[in-house]
């Protein structure tokens, strides 16, 4: 079978244009913590992980990135505050260019996900409440969180348009703001976890205040036309959850508009918990018909269901997390229907710089260097 008539059989290989960036391919690269970033500085074992993953003209989302020393709530994830870092990103940015990617950095604060040992001096976490988070039985351990101030508040999404800043200065593409899974947008987001009783709090409109004041900021700085924003309004990771999703979702979407930004990025319902994916009837359907520009889903999808999202137009790009850690060449597999590498859980987060990480095979061994 001739290579032409695979790519006219796949939707997900099949071009896309981006605002001002034209796609090859409709397979994203997730963001993906990895926490080998030690000391948050990301490091040259970067350079060979994401340009495994880079294919020309593909899109690659970083791992979440701290946008400051208040924003970590694990081990080893790199940052992107400080010139060492800023520094540090640039040979992997280059890396991604050099074979054609797009390659965009997720900012991130964790909020409330985090505790007294990642904090400066050893302060509370902050957050839009002082509820703490249940302790959990994973060993994880999150301290109770200091609310912040409404006259704070400008200064954090300030912390956001600086990273944003130095994301162009280290030579992304742009930016995805973490608004997803629980961390600090989301908790202002979700009802469960706001509780706020100043304009940042209560209504829908209120609780979005600071995820736009945030969309906003950065895209002054950059320019929307590179800025993108993931939101997961269906999923309660780190008791995070509200009690009308669907509402959420939608006012998010079609307030987004009024900035014209790259891209809305948004967690499929199924992921009600991180890792499984369960039938559901939400959908994001709603979401896609309000929002104007790129819409891109993630969470649970194969092969299959990508090409479905792809051909169905319930989505223009399907973002790969698992399958594309395990997979380097995943967008190839994809197009010659080849076989997957499994991934291996136990080695998702280890600390180490090779192992689970940049040893997975590729399909034809030869050309992976
Ligand atoms: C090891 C690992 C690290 C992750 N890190 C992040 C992250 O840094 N930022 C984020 O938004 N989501 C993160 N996620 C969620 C993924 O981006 C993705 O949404 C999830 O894995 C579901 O997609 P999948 O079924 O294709 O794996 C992570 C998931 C895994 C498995």
């Amino acid at each position: 079978m001739g290579e032409k008539q695979n790519l006219q059989e796949v939707p997900l290989i099949t071009p896309y244009k981006m605002g001002n960036f034209q796609l090859s391919h409709r397979v994203v690269l997730a963001p993906l913590t990895r926490m080998k970033s030690y000391g948050n500085v990301p490091q040259p074992h970067a350079i060979l992980y994401y340009s495994q993953r880079t294919t020309k003209s593909g899109l690659l989302i970083t791992e979440a990135t701290a946008i400051s020393d208040t924003a970590i709530g694990y081990p080893d994830v790199p940052g992107i505050w400080k010139k060492e870092q800023v520094e540090a990103w640039k040979p992997i940015v280059d890396g991604v260019h050099a074979k054609g990617g797009i390659f965009v950095c997720q900012i991130w604060h964790t909020g409330r996900v985090s505790n007294t040992g990642f904090q400066p001096n050893g302060q509370a976490p902050i957050s839009c409440t002082d509820k703490p988070i249940s302790p959990s039985q994973d060993g994880s351990h999150h301290s109770p969180p200091r609310r912040l101030s409404t006259e704070e508040i400008p200064q954090i999404v300030n912390d956001f348009r600086l990273a944003a800043k130095n994301a162009m200065e280290a030579g992304f593409d742009g930016v995805e703001i973490h608004g997803a899974h629980g961390y600090l947008i989301d908790q202002f987001l979700k009802d469960q976890v706001n509780d706020r009783k100043d304009e940042y709090g209560g209504s829908l409109e209120n609780r979005c205040r600071f995820a736009l004041g945030v969309v906003e900021a950065v895209s002054e700085e950059i320019g929307a036309d590179r800025v993108g924003i993931r939101l997961s309004p269906f999923a309660d990771y780190m008791e995070s959850g509200d009690s009308n999703p669907e509402a959420l979702g939608l006012y998010m979407a079609e307030s987004l508009n009024k900035f014209g930004i790259l891209y809305l990025h948004v967690v499929e319902p199924r992921m009600k918990t991180l890792g499984e994916k369960f039938k559901c009837s939400e959908s994001l359907v709603p979401m896609r018909k309000a929002f104007n520009g790129t819409f891109i889903v993630a969470g649970g999808y194969d092969r299959e269901d990508g090409n479905n999202a792809v051909a169905e137009n319930h989505a223009d790009l399907v973002v790969y997390g698992r399958l594309f850690l395990a997979n380097p060449d995943l967008p190839k597999r994809f197009e010659l229907d080849a076989p997957l590498n499994k991934y291996d859980r136990n080695t998702f987060y280890s600390s180490d710089p090779v192992v689970g990480y940049t040893d997975y095979p590729f399909l034809d061994e030869t050309s992976s260097t």
